[in-house]
Formats: structure tokens, sequence, C-alpha cells
């Protein structure tokens, strides 16, 4: 039995996908600027390999001059920090992407901090933090992950979540805390679950949009959402299963999906969900960014 709508992240990031690159063609049609992303990636990790081919080819489809910057895993914090000064000074260049996790010798903060404000397309510069979390968001870069779960959220309830009930499972920079922002920005009464909480289940029946992102494979169960809820679904989880007794390697969130659909009135896949979505979000702030370097008024 499935009740829930399954959401089609991939058909929605491919229709933002058009209009973006649509307005990056009126852009260098009346400005001669080419929005230009630059993506740093230090190391080998096979799952940021991944990621960061596929920002590229998605930059290359919109019409970005878009460059990857490869470093090996054993680069010193000055190299990097030397190479994103360079990118801050360079004209060219709207979107600065340092891909993460980054090898334990180097320091995260440290390195995202030196990236600009004006270019940090990920949003993960304490100003754009600072911007977001004060609900000054007109000049500041959103974290991809959370933007395109919001606009999913909105497909479903509408911008004004004023009365429901939202629980993001999971506290991190990168999605947890934002996401509560954004959601607290749209009026839904918000609560940060994590790996402390008491009683998650308990928590989550009580939710009328839960969005997961611990990275704990089939965690959230069915029976912990509540009918007619909207599940967002951030986690990307590698797991081994078996086909026909072969050993295959298969994507699942943190949601157990199938049992989840039947009570949710709408929810994301994994794959084909937020993933498709965040790719897309970063392409909307590099553009954006770029209509601020050409003064064009952005949307
Ligand atoms: N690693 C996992 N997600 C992200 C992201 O959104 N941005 C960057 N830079 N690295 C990541």
């Amino acid at each position: 039995m499935s009740t829930g709508t399954r959401i089609d992240g991939k058909a929605k990031a491919a229709d933002l996908s058009a209009r973006i690159t649509e307005e990056t063609r009126a852009l260098r049609e009346s400005t001669g600027i080419v929005p230009g992303l630059s993506v740093v990636i230090v190391g080998e990790d096979p799952a940021s390999q991944v990621y960061v081919r596929n920002k590229q080819r998605t930059a290359a489809a919109c019409g970005f001059n878009s460059v990857q910057h490869s470093l090996e895993a054993s680069a010193s914090e000055a190299e990097i920090l030397a190479l994103i000064e360079s990118l801050n000074n360079d004209a060219s260049v709207h979107g600065i992407l340092v891909q993460l996790p980054l090898p334990k010798h180097l320091d995260e903060q440290r390195i995202t901090q030196s990236i600009l404000p004006a270019k940090d397309v990920d949003g993960f510069h304490y100003i754009n933090i600072g911007k977001l979390t004060a609900g000054a968001t007109g000049d500041a870069f959103v974290p991809c992950t959370p933007a395109g779960c919001m606009l999913m959220i909105e497909d479903q309830l509408g911008p004004d979540l004023s009365g429901k009930n939202a629980v993001v499972v999971g506290r991190s920079n990168i999605v947890g805390k934002p996401m509560a922002s954004l959601l607290l920005a749209a009026n839904a009464t918000v609560t940060i679950a994590h790996s402390r909480t008491a009683d998650l289940p308990g928590l989550c029946r009580g939710a009328d949009i839960v969005v997961a992102a611990v990275g704990r494979p089939n965690m959230i169960k069915g029976d912990w959402i509540k009918p007619g809820a909207v599940v967002i679904d951030v986690g990307i989880n590698r797991i081994e299963t078996s086909v026909d007794g072969e050993k295959k390697s298969k994507l699942t969130g943190d949601v157990d999906y199938e049992s989840a659909i039947a009570n949710a009135s709408a929810i994301t896949p994994v794959p084909g969900g937020v993933g498709p979505m965040t790719i897309v979000m970063l392409m909307a702030n590099t553009l954006r960014s770029a209509k601020f370097a050409a003064g064009v008024e952005a949307s």
C-alpha cells in the first residue's frame, strides 16, 4: 500500500536548471558576464569526486565557466589558503566552493571562513550564517541543501508554515541548523533533534514536517510519521545489499521509505529527491552572485 506522493526532486531540479540556463544566457547577452564557479577538491575521497563531477557537469550545462582545482591529499593549508585568496581576487569568479570533508590535517573552519562572503555560494561563512539566522537573507547565500529542501516543502504546504510543527533530525552546520532557521523564517514551530534527544519516535509523531539529516540508513520508521506529514530525506547512505546472492551496494536515505510513504502525504526518495536539488541550488547561488557583481537585480 502506498498513499503518499513521491516528490520528484530530479524533475524539479531539471525545471530550475532550465530557468537558470535561460537567465544565464540573458545575463551574458545583456552584460557580457558569465557566472564563474571555482570548485576546490582536496584528495581522492570517492564520494566527493562523484559530487564534484556532478556539480561541474551541471554548471557547464547551465552555461557557467566552471573550473575545478584538484589538490593532492597532502596539500598544505597555506597552499589552499593561497589558492582561495587568488580566487577571491579574481573578478571572473563569482562562486567558490571547497568540497568537504577535507583531509584531517586541514582546518576546515579556517579554510571555509577564508572565502569572501560575497563568493561563498555554499553559505558556510559566518557572515552568511549570521544573516540567515537574523532573517536578513536579502544579500546572503543560504546553504544549498536546506534551500532545496525548503522549495520542496513550499511546493507541498505553501510559503507560510504558521501552525505547523517541524522536526529537523540532525544538528549539523551544513543542514540541520540552517534548515531550522529557514523553517522558522517561514513561521513553523521548529524542534532540532539529535543523537541525545529523548523519545525521537514520539517527537517525530507530532511533526507535520520531518527533515531527516542524520546519516543513518533507514533510521526513521513509517510508524514515526504522523498521517499526512511531509517528509524530506537528506540522508545519502551507501549500504550493501544482496541481489540473487550477489553483493551490490545501493544508496538509501535516513528514512525507511517504504513504510513512511504509507503515512506521509509526500516524501522525497533517495536517490532522486534532495540530491539533485542541492546541486541546482548551488547554480542558483552562483548565478545570484554573478548578478550582484553585474549590478543586476537578483531574484
Ligand atoms: N560535502 C557534503 N555536502 C557538501 C556541501 O553542500 N558543500 C560542500 N562544499 N561540501 C559538501
